[in-house]
């Protein structure tokens, strides 16, 4: 560590966002208000079939329309260069693979033209039956290759079926988790400006560099023909990662109106079809366990959903290979290629609904085993990663469970279900365990360059989605440096800049983080040893890659959580409240404990949100989701959110990056669904498996 020595060290201060006063006076610029000279607006047309052909277009009184500039379908869009991401091949074919997949678009001189042209353009379809409807007993479910993450898609070892059939102690349930939909605040945006053969895009991305990447074949580019500028971004929760559809037709539009800047907001309803979504699940959860509640069997076998044009294979049962020790193990994954909008990334995928199967399931155990269900887990803490053999970097689950136990105040509570009633309401408390990987990302570098000034430079490509970037890799930079936070100039979010993998997998810290220091290394190296400790007055600049990191290949990394959850279910009404949640992590050095701690909170109340309310409902008849807006998909909001506390044990980790700290970005929101389902259990001796849990599923006949 390089922050020895220095007066203040930055990491680990509660440092307000430095982007904070530019957001609150509304002069940070998202994708859609960057200041450009005369923009024109794109309105899409989406597929109002499930699965088909366009047989017919008629574009004539859309274009005829005072202010449209172009209306753009298949028969006269751009060609593209490579059919390889079919969700990417925007316009090129009369092919309708989804409900709500772009068939078209206005480009107009306002957006409300735009939207009113769109609405004129004429489409007639060839219908084709479609296949909407994910189940479990399908006879067409597959095996992907892998699932997200680079993970094997099944595991086994020993034998499940022996050890279950031996078993003292079983629990063989099936947990259902529902699509979910991606709803940041700042909805998919892109404004794109084709000028010389060039393509600039303001952009809401996760990532600046990977856009670019997965765009630059699709239009036959080479990479250095496309900018992507994206300073500052309004969530994504997985939804802004990569490319998607709107990128592309943006792109073809602004071919049609070069040097105009085409303007693309997705609407709320567009959110629903094209910016993806969480799949839904079914889970079965095999669990046996010995008359000492040691587990000697864990299965988990999963099915779940992606697209006829692309696969997205969640990893779902992945946690479970990590969290618990036992001797015969079972992981598997199953997909269904449905007539459905392209699934993606959605905060913890895999971990978020994979751990309310598994964490239901060992509070299921613990209640037949008759214990403690915190004691349950100790007994079943693993020495070492239970699949993989190797040892961990750090492990403290244990701590987690035990501090938040304390704080909770967990010993008095009556395990006896149903037990606890307080004017109206039964009373319950639930726990269950939070996990999240250490991801590394290929591909970041980072620029220092310093000069006669003494003020730092810092480029990297790197993405602030709402988390703290801007704060968090200054902090590092200054530590790394040995300077303070005032002397470090940090740039991001354009790929402009050194490359930088994507603000996903709650990697951007680890990646970004590593690449800075290991720059700041090599400039404090060099202006030692060739300038002898002073800048030289044309300045001084490094750039540097992420270094390797042998020990990601040697030990198992991950960041561990407990969440504690109090709930009230009306005796009458069965309505749920959550009065109380608690969160205790185990995330390595916290960078910044303010905006950490806004991550876990916002990941606790996502966590909250999928338990009771989050659902997008699907019409088998046409394959939409009906309720795509916020008035019927409901998002927690502040009323459904009680008291939230978190906070984490100490632990800084020195193996997984220079900083000692793991991601925490998607920790919170894992666990915190199973916490709340099993103290609704304990509230109301009834168990619901299939989120979300609305009160139909309490009421007892
Ligand atoms: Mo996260 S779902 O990897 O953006």
């Amino acid at each position: 560590m390089s922050a020895v020595g220095i007066k203040t060290r930055s990491i680990g201060a509660s440092v307000d966002r430095l982007d904070g006063p530019a957001k609150v006076t509304g002069s940070a610029p998202y994708a859609y208000e960057h200041p450009l000279e005369h923009p024109a607006y794109l309105h899409p047309v989406q597929a109002m079939i499930a699965r088909g052909r366009v047989a017919a277009v008629d574009t004539a009184v859309a274009a005829a329309l005072d202010g449209v500039l172009v209306v753009v379908t298949h028969l006269n869009a751009p060609r593209l260069a490579s059919d390889k991401d079919r969700e990417l091949w925007v316009l090129q074919s009369d092919d309708v693979a989804f409900r709500g997949q772009l068939v078209g678009a206005v480009v107009a001189e306002s957006p409300e033209i735009a939207r009113e042209a769109a609405g004129l353009v004429r489409i007639e379809y060839d219908l084709q039956p479609h296949d909407v409807l994910l189940s479990a007993d399908r006879d067409d479910l597959y095996r992907p290759e892998q699932v997200i993450g680079w993970y094997d898609t099944d595991t086994s070892s020993g034998d499940v079926e022996v050890a279950m059939a031996s078993a003292a102690v079983t629990v063989d349930e099936t947990y259902r988790t529902p699509m979910e939909h991606n709803n940041p605040m700042e909805p998919s945006t892109t404004v794109a400006v084709w000028a010389d053969e060039r393509l600039t895009l303001y952009d809401a991305t996760q990532g600046a560099h990977g856009t670019r990447a997965a765009l630059a074949p699709v239009f036959g580019l080479d990479p250095e023909q496309i900018r992507i500028i994206s300073p500052h971004v309004g969530g994504g929760f997985g939804a802004k990662l990569f490319a998607h559809a709107h990128h592309v037709l943006a792109g073809l539009a602004a071919q049609m109106v070069p040097g105009r800047p085409v303007k693309f907001a997705l609407t709320r309803h567009q959110m629903f079809a094209l910016a993806g979504y969480r799949t839904p699940t079914i889970q079965r959860v095999r669990l046996g366990a010995d008359t000492d509640g040691r587990l000697t069997a864990i299965a988990h076998d999963v099915v779940e959903q992606t697209s006829r044009i692309k696969e997205f294979a969640e990893q779902t049962a992945v946690p479970t290979r990590t969290m618990y020790a036992a001797p015969n193990r079972r992981t598997t994954h199953r997909l269904a290629a449905l007539d459905v909008p392209v699934p993606t990334f959605m905060r913890a995928p895999g971990e978020a609904p994979g751990m309310f199967a598994l964490e239901s399931a060992m509070d299921e155990m613990a209640m037949a085993c008759g214990l403690d269900p915190i004691e349950f887990r100790v007994r079943n803490e693993p020495v070492v990663d239970p699949e993989s053999g190797l040892p961990y970097s750090s492990r403290n689950l244990v701590a987690c469970l035990r501090e938040g136990a304390r704080r909770f105040g967990w010993e008095r509570r009556d395990p006896t279900p149903r037990a606890r009633r307080d004017q109206g309401w039964l009373v319950g408390t639930g726990v269950a365990a939070s996990t999240y990987p250490v991801f590394r990302l290929p591909g970041s570098a980072a620029t220092i360059r310093v000069g006669p000034d003494g003020r730092y430079s810092v480029l990297i490509g790197a993405a602030d989605i709402g988390t703290g970037t801007w704060t968090a890799l200054t902090q590092i930079a200054a530590d790394a440096l040995e300077v303070a936070m005032a002397d470090v100039d940090l740039q991001i979010g354009d790929t402009a800049l050194p490359p930088a993998s994507e603000a996903g997998g709650s990697s951007g810290i680890t990646c970004w983080g590593s690449s800075i220091v290991e720059a700041a290394r090599k400039l404090r190296e060099r202006l030692e040893s060739e300038h002898g400790g002073t800048v030289p007055a044309e300045g001084l600049e490094v750039t540097a890659e992420m270094p390797d990191n042998p020990y990601t290949r040697q030990l198992a990394m991950h960041s561990f959580g407990a969440q504690f959850a109090e709930v009230r279910v009306h005796e009458d009404t069965c309505e749920v409240r959550v009065p109380r949640l608690l969160g205790i992590f185990a995330a390595g050095q916290i960078i910044n404990p303010k905006t950490a701690r806004s991550q876990l909170l916002g990941g606790m109340t996502m966590g909250l949100s999928m338990a009771l309310h989050e659902d997008s409902v699907v019409d088998p008849r046409f394959g939409h989701v009906v309720n795509h807006d916020f008035a019927e998909y409901h998002i927690a909001a502040n009323a459904d959110v009680g008291a939230i506390e978190v906070d984490w044990v100490d632990e800084e980790d020195h193996y997984v990056n220079p900083m000692g700290s793991k991601g925490l970005g998607e920790l919170g929101i894992v666990g915190t669904a199973a916490a709340i389902a099993n103290a609704v259990y304990h509230a109301t001796g009834i168990r619901v498996r299939n989120l979300p849990i609305t009160l139909d599923k309490l009421l007892q006949p």
